[in-house]
């Protein structure tokens, strides 16, 4: 390595680092970092982070070691999974609370008679839920893509995976990748699923990021190596976990009429100037759903515009995180002519929000790639 590619990385910091809205790393990197920089390319931060939703669910079937490589191959900042927890209390990477949508389970005769009616969230939920197997039974099962217009030949080829599975394939990349677990369910989790030590949900969660090292908060050195965003639909699991790490949080705001599944609140109460006054002690931002600020009638977006949610949470110092980014166009409002980029320079270019929960971290980052040298 000769001098100028020793010398150029800390020029492209200084430079950069000088024209941008968002808290950024401040200080020149030190010897340390120097060489780590060397080692692993840092997590960028600079522009509004590309969180691989699921991992590249938009291609593989979604929170499978496949997905998560794709999303690291193709320059996703973070990679993002709903935590729940098995019987036997070991957590694991899945969305539903029910195995029935993206599992073979359905296949498996031993299970036949595994399938309960519980109560989430006030909902009578008829399924295979996953609360009643074990972490061996549940390594029997393939996974499948959620939904019949993606790719289908994957399905059956991969098996669920741990927490700390996910977590490795963030640690074992050869540049820096973020982490975006979300505490999921927490509520019907700390019901149904026991630890011998006495311990609930939301301490095991805070066990394994520290077992793997996970510490520092938003921006610190600790955390550059190993950023990561926790985020739940629950104020209280993040208020309690507050009480022991400073790792960076993010309140998940669902749609207007879901209320919160630990203090019933509405989203209107959760908006409020005055709650962002309460939880911006507790959280670095907001991951609202995308139609609370962007609405849309009939697949069109809203005459109104914009709603002011991402003025009044930056007014209060808190990023926004929105969800879900998706290229078909069944997920595309008509505004945007079909065309994901379109979508993605309103979000980023006007609308100005801080990260981005896509299904194809592959066309978000090539868009941003693509449109940097513009803006330069
Ligand atoms: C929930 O649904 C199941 C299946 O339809 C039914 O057997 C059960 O009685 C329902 N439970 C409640 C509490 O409504
Ligand atoms: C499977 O997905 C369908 C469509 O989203 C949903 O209506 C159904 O409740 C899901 N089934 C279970 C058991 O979660
Ligand atoms: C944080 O810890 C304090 C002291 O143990 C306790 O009183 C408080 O209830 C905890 N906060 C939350 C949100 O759990
Ligand atoms: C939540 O609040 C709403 C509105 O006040 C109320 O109607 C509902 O019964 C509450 N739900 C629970 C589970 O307390």
């Amino acid at each position: 390595m000769n001098w100028i590619g020793i010398i150029l990385p800390f020029i492209a910091v200084s430079l950069i680092g000088g024209c941008v809205g968002r808290p950024l790393l401040h200080s020149s990197p030190g010897p340390a970092e120097v060489a780590d920089t060397h080692i692993r390319k840092p997590l960028q931060t600079i522009r509004p982070y590309n969180i691989a939703h699921r991992g590249s669910n938009g291609e593989l079937p979604e929170e499978t070691i496949a997905a998560y490589k794709r999303a690291v191959e193709e320059g996703a900042d973070f990679i993002e999974s709903d935590i729940l927890a098995s019987k036997d209390g070991v957590l694991i990477c899945l969305h539903d609370l029910t195995l029935d949508n993206t599992t073979d389970v359905a296949n498996h005769k031993q299970f036949a008679n595994r399938k309960r009616s519980y109560q989430v969230q006030g909902l009578n939920i008829t399924g295979w839920f996953v609360v009643d197997f074990t972490w061996e039974e549940l390594k029997l099962l393939r996974v499948k893509q959620r939904f019949g217009f993606r790719d289908q030949q994957y399905n059956g080829k991969f098996s669920l995976i741990t927490f700390e599975e996910f977590i490795s394939v963030a640690l074992h990349a050869k540049r820096v990748v973020g982490i975006y677990p979300e505490i999921k369910n927490p509520v019907f989790i700390n019901q149904h699923v026991k630890w011998s030590d006495g311990k609930k949900f939301e301490d095991k969660f805070m066990e394994t990021l520290k077992k793997y090292g996970y510490k520092g908060s938003y921006m610190s050195k600790e955390w550059l190596k190993q950023p990561i965003f926790i985020q739940s639909f629950a104020p209280t699991s993040l208020t309690y976990i507050a009480n022991f790490t400073d790792l960076p949080k993010v309140l998940l705001i669902a749609d207007p009429t879901t209320r919160t599944e630990d203090t019933n609140q509405s989203f209107f109460e959760i908006t409020s100037n005055s709650y962002f006054n309460f939880i911006k002690k507790y959280v670095v931002g907001i991951g609202p759903w995308k139609d609370t600020i962007l609405p849309s009638i009939d697949n069109h977006l809203s005459e109104t515009g914009a709603t002011d949610l991402v003025a009044r949470a930056h007014a209060h110092g808190l990023q926004v995180h929105p969800y879900t980014f998706r290229n078909e166009y069944l997920f595309l409002n008509f505004n945007f002519n079909q065309d994901p980029y379109e979508e993605y320079d309103l979000w980023i270019n006007k609308i100005k929000v801080d990260g981005l929960f896509t299904d194809f971290a592959g066309s978000l980052h090539n868009f941003q790639e693509w449109s940097s040298d513009k803006g330069n």
